[in-house]
């Protein structure tokens, strides 16, 4: 297939770019802006660095490619960064996302796989999240991705598109071999910042609340390895360009650890006595968000394979000391 994956010097799509490359399948171009994406981290891939809110350009790509699937991952994802400057999300996540959308009905490229998350669902009773559990974000980066896939269903009713939406829940860990990993610049993802202290290039941590109603006070997420999460989305452009309908679907492991116990797997994985000081609760975080991912499984037929915290935590480390 022709596909245009937007995004792709990102964390995420840069390791799908990775897995779709290897298939030698698929004709891929790449449109990302390199505003926090590198490009050394496009390993296949024909890049072209344009900005997304520039649609005369976009449409001119789309003209001139005859794009047949697109992945779209470009966005900002920076949880407490949204609740400060939430214009910037609802630009980069909702504006930006309708102009992709309405350039794939415009010129026919009907086969949308769109990067949501699991921020949609807010703070949910329980924290366990089904594909039809009621969805109300309590961050402004979670509302611009609910809308995403608000326009997405609307816009599919409509005309041709088929989409895939997946729902991410935590991302974490860098590509089994190495080849990649998490580059972003001031990442506020836990495990990179617990690796960023084991390497040595972080003095110290926080944990962000210790009076949450769990089991030991800790924020509890579902820490899925990017290269499983990455796989969902070859698994999915196969799923649509075999006639599959229209799906959103959680991607996550469906169980779940706290902070504290991330950074114990971090110290038990290192042999480094990471310092980690408790502090206040941050803006915008959910107590526990759990996947119940059993649809993914039945539907597209994805079969995680890296379903081990030491693992995802040991490739993060590996790829912190690899990153200069
Ligand atoms: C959020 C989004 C997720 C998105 C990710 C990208 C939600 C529910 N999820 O995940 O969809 O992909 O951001 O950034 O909004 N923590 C610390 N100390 C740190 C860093 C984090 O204690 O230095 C805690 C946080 O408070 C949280 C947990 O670790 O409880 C995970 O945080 P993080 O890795 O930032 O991801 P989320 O905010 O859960």
């Amino acid at each position: 297939m022709k596909i245009l994956v937007t995004g792709g010097a990102g964390y995420i799509g840069s390791h799908v770019l990775n897995l779709l490359g290897m298939t030698g399948e698929h004709e891929i171009v790449v449109v990302d802006n390199l505003s926090t994406g590198r490009k050394e981290a496009m390993l296949y891939g024909r890049h072209v660095e344009e900005n997304l809110e520039n649609t005369e350009a976009i449409d001119k790509l789309f003209e001139k490619e005859k794009f047949e699937a697109c992945i779209h991952f470009a966005g900002s994802i920076v949880v407490p960064e949204s609740v400060t400057d939430p214009i910037k999300y609802y630009k980069n996540n909702t504006e930006n996302s309708l102009n992709v959308i309405s350039m794939c009905v415009k010129h026919k490229c009907n086969n949308f796989i769109f990067s949501s998350t699991a921020a949609v669902y807010g703070d949910l009773e329980g924290g366990v999240c089904t594909e039809e559990s009621i969805t109300v974000p309590i961050n402004p980066y979670g509302t611009s991705k609910l809308m995403t896939e608000n326009m997405l269903r609307d816009i599919a009713a409509a005309t041709d598109i088929n989409f895939v939406v997946l729902r991410y829940f935590n991302v974490a860990g860098a590509n089994v071999d190495l080849k990649i990993g998490q580059c972003t610049p001031n990442a506020t993802h836990l495990i990179k910042i617990a690796s960023e202290c084991a390497s040595g290039k972080r003095e110290k941590m926080a944990i962000f609340g210790t009076d949450y109603n769990t089991p030991d006070g800790t924020c509890v997420r579902d820490y899925i390895h990017v290269d499983d999460l990455a796989q969902a989305h070859v698994d999915s452009l196969s799923y649509l360009k075999n006639g599959g309908e229209s799906q959103i679907m959680n991607c996550g492991y469906g169980h779940g650890f706290s902070v504290n116990e991330v950074i114990d797997a971090v110290r038990e994985v290192t042999g480094v006595e990471i310092i980690a000081e408790n502090i206040e609760r941050r803006a915008g975080d959910a107590e526990k968000l759990i996947s119940v991912a059993d649809k993914i499984r039945k539907t597209i037929g994805w079969q995680p394979k890296y379903d081990d915290l030491k693992l995802i935590v040991k490739t993060a480390y590996e790829w912190e000391k690899k990153l200069k």
